[in-house]
């Protein structure tokens, strides 16, 4: 089937839109019609380090949409259905087993960021040359995409699809890693670094439980953003000496709870050393490898707990998510800005370059 796609041709090149050729879906997929789809970080970090040897590439990994086709095997939804679509996992091994699948044995980057279906395949081609794909097992920049029941979810069919679509990867890693790692006590502080779309999700949960919530983040706009979502401070990095410290002042004497969205070491060290003893840090930014002021975690005795997904199971927490946004409690609509889908690139320089929050595709 003929279907339109945005492809990235070159090393951090741009993404194009063209007419691709999608397979019909295998036993085990599920063929989506996309309705709407959010970009996140990880989108644009990836494809500046995608491997050349696997472009052309679509990216793209909060779908919503419609199924419209699926194969003998799936049972778990029809067609019609109205889906978000989120990471994959095996489904069969001991963390998917016990509601972990964020750590599936089969690994995270293996089912979900190699470009091609476990057997090396893609279901992708354009003029018959091979078009990398199954980013998350959907490759959702593009009209169609290729889906599992592991990464589909059912949602009402009446949600608007550019509410759901963020759903899948942004506001379930934020809210998740509040709601289910740090897990923290009403009237407990925290403090949340990178006011980008994973960080103001958790703002928003850690607010709806009743925290008292600082964010730290460079760009003002989005600091105005985190005050409006009830964060009882937003600090400029950039304001003060020692962020810290000025921290520790805004959370007396240090938060119970951090969360880094910055994947940035300096501002990892920044949280450990406003943390209070004993207090809890969760690491879901992307970064390179660095040092750790081992010292002070041991010393603090600080919870140091990285995360992927918000430890979610998609198909229990998602809906979870949904119930919360009715409830007024997480109100995501704030940090959305739609594009049509045309205009992919404009959308994505805007996300890197701060002015939007959180942009999501609309397909026509
Ligand atoms: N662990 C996971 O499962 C998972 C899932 C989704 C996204 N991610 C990653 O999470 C990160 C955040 O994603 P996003 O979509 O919210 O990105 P984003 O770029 O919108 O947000 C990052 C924010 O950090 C801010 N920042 C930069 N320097 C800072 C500093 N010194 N102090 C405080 N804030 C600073 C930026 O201004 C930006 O607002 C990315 O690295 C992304 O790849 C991880
Ligand atoms: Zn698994
Ligand atoms: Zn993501």
């Amino acid at each position: 089937m003929r279907i339109q796609a945005a492809l990235v041709e070159s090393a951090g090149g741009p993404f194009t839109v063209h007419d691709v050729d999608i397979e019909e879906p295998r036993r085990d997929e599920i063929l989506v019609r996309i309705a709407a789809a959010g970009i996140c970080h990880t989108d644009l970090s990836t494809r500046q380090v995608w491997p050349p040897a696997r472009l052309p590439m679509v990216f793209g990994h909060e779908g919503a949409g419609v199924v419209e086709a699926v194969g003998a095997e799936v049972t778990g939804v029809a067609v019609g259905d109205t889906v978000c679509l989120s990471y994959r996992s095996c489904g069969r091994c001991g963390n998917c087993g016990s509601a972990q699948s964020a750590y599936c044995e089969a690994g995270i980057a293996a089912l979900n960021a190699t470009g091609t279906r476990t057997d090396g395949s893609t279901p992708l081609s354009r003029d018959g040359e091979r078009v990398f794909g199954n980013f998350f097992g959907q490759s959702s920049f593009a009209s169609h995409a290729i889906a599992y029941e592991s990464n589909c979810v059912k949602v009402p069919g009446d949600l608007d699809p550019v509410l759901a679509a963020p759903l899948g990867c942004g506001v379930q890693t934020g809210a998740g890693t509040v709601l289910n790692v740090l897990q923290p006590a009403a009237g407990s502080s925290l403090v949340v670094f990178g006011a980008g779309g994973v960080g103001l999700s958790a703002v928003m949960a850690a607010v709806s439980e009743g925290c008292s919530v600082v964010a730290v983040d460079p760009v003002a706009s989005r600091r105005a953003v985190a005050r409006d979502l009830g964060a009882v401070a937003a600090l400029d990095p950039a304001d003060v000496d020692d962020v810290a410290a000025a921290v520790r002042d805004l959370t007396s004497g240090g938060p119970h709870s951090a969360l880094d969205t910055t994947g940035r070491s300096a501002v990892i060290s920044q949280a450990i050393a406003a943390l209070r003893n004993r207090g809890a840090l969760a690491l879901v930014g992307i970064g390179k490898p660095a040092e750790l002021d081992i010292m002070t975690v041991m010393t603090k005795g600080i919870q140091l707990r990285g995360v992927i997904e918000g430890d979610a199971v998609p198909q229990e927490f998602i809906p979870r998510l949904i119930t919360l946004h009715e409830q007024g409690r997480l109100p995501l609509e704030k940090l959305i800005t739609p594009y049509p889908f045309s205009r992919i690139e404009e959308a994505a320089q805007a996300a890197a370059g701060g002015e939007v929050i959180k942009p999501v595709l609309t397909f026509a």
